[in-house]
């Protein structure tokens, strides 16, 4: 592997990220850094503006990194480092052609998006942010039997969508909970995951028919895009929870808008949505039954900071030409 022309080497980071991450690109001494100095996203006329001649580029998952700014940035660009683990938002496939790699930041955000799925799997299905808006609106009358029932966890069917790092440390922290089954589905069986969790792999249609709760935890690819629609809700039970922490656009919300209506399942939750942020007056957020997070899974301080520190170290090992922690294969 070939990394930069020597030293110093010129890298743009798309945005204020955790000091950490910023103190391992000084610290190495090797890098000429500029920044976006903002908590919001560059513009891309700016990002297509900044990048000609850089070595490395240190990028968001807001970022669209695409043929036009791998053109912009000219033969110069050696490694584009992003400070996330999912990758739809880079064109790979104009990488490898320009021969640029590509590093992200899996493992270390997996914890926190697993306590945030779990999280917003009970917030969801035990109407919690409900509830709450009840307490400060005068709406809590007496103790009532059948008031703001929601649905258990205990011997539920769990089916998890893309059983990968963040899938499987849903499912063992769920399992606790006295979840009955967990099923999953994917392009392959894992038979490893099965053994761990006693976990069933099944075609998406089966999961969907028999999951009390279905959560969707894969990458977003063009096989994945869209694949909870009008169809997919119709097969779910009416007593379903939805819990998306992948990217908005493996749903096609006007559907999930007509199946929480309908009565078609029970509640969604979701992580992710799209646009990103969600405009205020869109119909999910009238709907009690729809919770909706900010994009937050890996949000703990901890996990932000190793993640900036990680994209970091990704972005220098390869203009050094040696290993990163996690490369995508191209
Ligand atoms: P992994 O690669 O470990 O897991 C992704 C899983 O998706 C894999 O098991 C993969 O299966 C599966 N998959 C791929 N294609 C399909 C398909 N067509 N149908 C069903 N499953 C499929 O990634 P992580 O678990 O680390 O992260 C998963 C995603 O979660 C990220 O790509 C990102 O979009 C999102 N994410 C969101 C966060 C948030 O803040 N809400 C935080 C972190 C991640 P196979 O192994 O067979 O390829
Ligand atoms: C990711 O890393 O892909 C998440 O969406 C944010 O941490």
């Amino acid at each position: 592997t070939r990394g930069a022309e020597s030293p110093p080497w010129r890298v743009l980071l798309t945005r204020r990220v955790p000091d950490s991450g910023v103190g391992a690109l000084e610290a190495s001494g090797q890098c000429e850094v500029q920044q976006w100095d903002s908590d919001d996203q560059i513009p891309q006329e700016e990002l297509l503006r900044r990048v000609p001649g850089i070595h490395g580029l240190y990028c968001l998952l807001t970022d669209r990194v695409d043929a036009a700014v791998l053109d912009a940035a000219g033969p110069s660009l050696k490694v584009i480092s992003t400070m996330s683990v999912g990758f739809d938002h880079l064109s790979l496939d104009e990488c490898k052609k320009r021969g640029i790699r590509v590093g992200y930041t899996p493992d270390v955000l997996t914890d926190a998006t697993a306590e945030l799925t779990v999280g917003l799997l009970l917030a969801t299905s035990r109407r919690l942010v409900e509830a709450a808006a009840e307490v400060k609106s005068g709406g809590w009358g007496t103790w009532k039997p059948m008031w703001m029932c929601g649905q258990g966890l205990s011997g539920s069917t769990v089916g998890v969508v893309g059983l990968g790092r963040i899938g499987m440390a849903v499912c063992e922290r769920l399992k606790p909970f006295g979840v009955r089954r967990v099923l999953y589905t994917g392009r392959n069986p894992k038979p490893d995951a099965e053994r761990r969790l006693d976990a069933q792999f099944l075609p998406l249609q089966g999961l969907l028919r028999e999951a009390d709760f279905v959560v969707v935890s894969c990458a977003l690819t063009d096989a994945t895009r869209g694949l909870f629609g009008r169809e997919a809700f119709a097969r779910m039970k009416r007593s379903a929870v939805f819990i998306n922490v992948s990217r908005g656009l493996i749903v096609n919300q006007d559907d999930l808008y007509d199946a929480l209506t309908s009565g078609e399942i029970a509640a969604a939750g979701l992580d992710v949505t799209t646009p990103e942020p969600l405009p205020t007056d869109h119909p999910l957020l009238s709907l009690s039954n729809c919770v909706i997070m900010p994009h937050i899974g890996s949000a703990t301080i901890d996990t932000r900071s190793k993640m900036a520190v990680m994209t970091a170290e990704n972005l220098l090992a390869g203009l050094r030409g040696e290993p990163m922690h996690a490369e995508l294969k191209l």
